[in-house]
């Protein structure tokens, strides 16, 4: 008789079962459990009229949250605190998730990868009713969220980054799609000289100027609304910080051709983007941001070197080197194409 491969067999429950936590989390972090959590065990039914929750409901999240080390909880007294792990999801933490939890994305529409896969095009869509820029456009909530996400995650991914370019030490940086400005911030405090452009859709812009504000940066730093693909104004260095992988390789050339406009011949172009390798293979990080921009986006992918070397020549731009930053992080230098 054949033996039950029970490691395999649990092996695929975990999958089965961590889709749903994953969706837990988000659900929890969106209602804002964490901020009425701490160290102080609280009891569920306060948390939850706290949250607007139904006490019932959170009560079972919370416990199969728990089995994952993400808050305590105790049956006995009904009482809930945050572990270390949970407390990243509090808003008000220093290194906090919460709003990449939170965020309008993958949770939002993974339920529709069938469709994907059958047809080749983004989920969201299909899931949101029309595509993931014109519903957050539309919703200035979720699109609060979403930017303070992108924040999160630049610095993460981006920030840690900046050590490794060559910035000029004056002239004029223009980060395109550069969102609440975080890493625009970091690249103008390498050099007092230095001045930048922060270009984005008009919805997202007034974080973006309080955000440049806090940071004293208002007279070094403008912020303008525009779009990825009206010509970009004029600067010394380009900045294309997670955009390009959100675009489909028609819509990618049309970006930096449209960052070409107006750039002088000795412009250099900064793109944080992470690199695939080139045999085909990804980390199961890089293949998890791949599928997460395939379901998001129309078209959209994570690339390897190669590819954006012949989109960056196709847009007027002449790639010069691959940098690795951390894990999910490249910097990709590039300057002008020669005519
Ligand atoms: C994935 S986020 C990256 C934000 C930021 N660069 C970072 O690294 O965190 C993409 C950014 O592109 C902006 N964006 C999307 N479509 C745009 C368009 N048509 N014109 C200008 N900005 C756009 C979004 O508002 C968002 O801030």
């Amino acid at each position: 008789m054949m033996r039950e491969p029970i490691a395999e067999i649990a092996a695929l429950f975990d999958v089965y079962q961590s889709g749903l936590v994953f969706h837990c989390l988000c659900a929890v972090t969106r209602l804002g459990v964490p901020d009425q959590l701490g160290e102080e065990p609280r009891p569920v039914t306060e948390v939850a009229a706290a949250v607007g929750a139904d006490a019932d409901a959170l009560r079972r999240v919370l416990r199969l949250l728990a089995g994952h080390h993400l808050v305590d909880f105790d049956p006995g007294t009904d009482a809930v605190t945050l572990t270390p792990r949970g407390v990243l999801l509090r808003g008000d933490h220093p290194l906090s998730l919460a709003a990449t939890f939170a965020t309008l994305g993958v949770s939002d529409v993974a339920h529709r990868t069938t469709d994907a896969l059958r047809t080749g095009r983004a989920a969201a869509p299909v899931a949101l009713g029309e595509d993931f820029w014109s519903f957050l456009a539309a919703r200035p909530q979720r699109q609060a969220v979403f930017s303070q996400a992108m924040a999160e995650q630049a610095r993460l991914l981006s920030l840690p980054c900046v050590d490794l370019v060559d910035w000029p030490t004056e002239g004029v940086v223009v980060d395109l799609g550069g969102g609440t400005g975080a890493l625009l911030a970091a690249v103008l405090n390498t050099a007092p000289k230095l001045r930048g452009v922060l270009v984005d859709q008009p919805q997202v812009l007034d974080r973006s100027r309080a955000a440049v504000a806090e940071r004293g940066l208002a007279d070094r730093c403008e912020v303008r609304a525009g779009d990825l693909f009206g010509p970009a104004p004029a600067g010394d260095v380009y900045v294309l910080s997670r955009v390009l992988h959100d675009w489909d390789d028609e819509a990618v050339v049309r970006i930096l051709a449209a960052a070409a406009t107006n750039a002088p011949a000795d412009a250099r172009l900064v793109i944080f983007e992470d690199v695939l390798p080139e045999d085909g293979s990804a980390t199961a990080a890089q293949a998890w941001a791949d599928i997460a921009m395939m379901l998001l986006y129309e078209g959209a992918r994570e690339r390897t070197a190669e590819q954006y070397r012949v989109l960056l020549d196709r847009g007027g731009w002449q790639l010069l080197e691959t940098v690795p930053g951390p894990p999910g992080m490249h910097v990709i230098d590039a300057t002008r194409r020669p005519a």
